[in-house]
């Protein structure tokens, strides 16, 4: 059962955003089912992968467009991306236990939740008011 959800606090009002950050919720959902039956190694290993994968793709697409528009924290924005990268290399290098599992999933969560609600929402309205939607 999925316990984490994207919900419509997540939503900044750019579909193609929106739709990729609904991507990473389903990343952290399938990590979730897979610790709850008991494969956390796995639930582990194959979610910080697809997240690493995901998240690369999803950060070039922001960035792109903070670039394309001239969004004035642009820098640092990348340097919260950069950050959440690093984060997830500290993490794969450790030993993968199920107590890393669930530390592992509950950063994700967080992460993400802060990061889209925050620092993503502060972006929005000034890609909105340059006709991204
Ligand atoms: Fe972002």
């Amino acid at each position: 059962m999925a316990i984490v959800c994207w919900d419509g606090s997540l939503r900044i009002g750019i579909d193609a955003i929106d739709a990729q950050h609904r991507y990473l919720f389903e990343i952290i959902n399938a990590m979730q089912s897979k610790l709850a039956l008991g494969h956390a190694r796995e639930a582990l290993l194959d979610g910080l992968d697809s997240m690493r994968t995901y998240a690369r793709f999803h950060f070039e697409t922001e960035e792109r467009l903070l670039d394309d528009h001239g969004y004035p924290d642009r820098e640092a924005h990348r340097r919260a991306h950069r950050e959440f990268l690093e984060a997830l290399d500290r993490l794969s290098g450790q030993h993968p236990s199920p107590e890393l599992a669930h530390q592992a999933l509950g950063f994700l969560l967080s992460w993400l939740s802060g990061h889209i609600q925050a620092e993503d929402g502060r972006y929005a309205p000034f890609l909105a008011e340059h006709g991204v939607n």
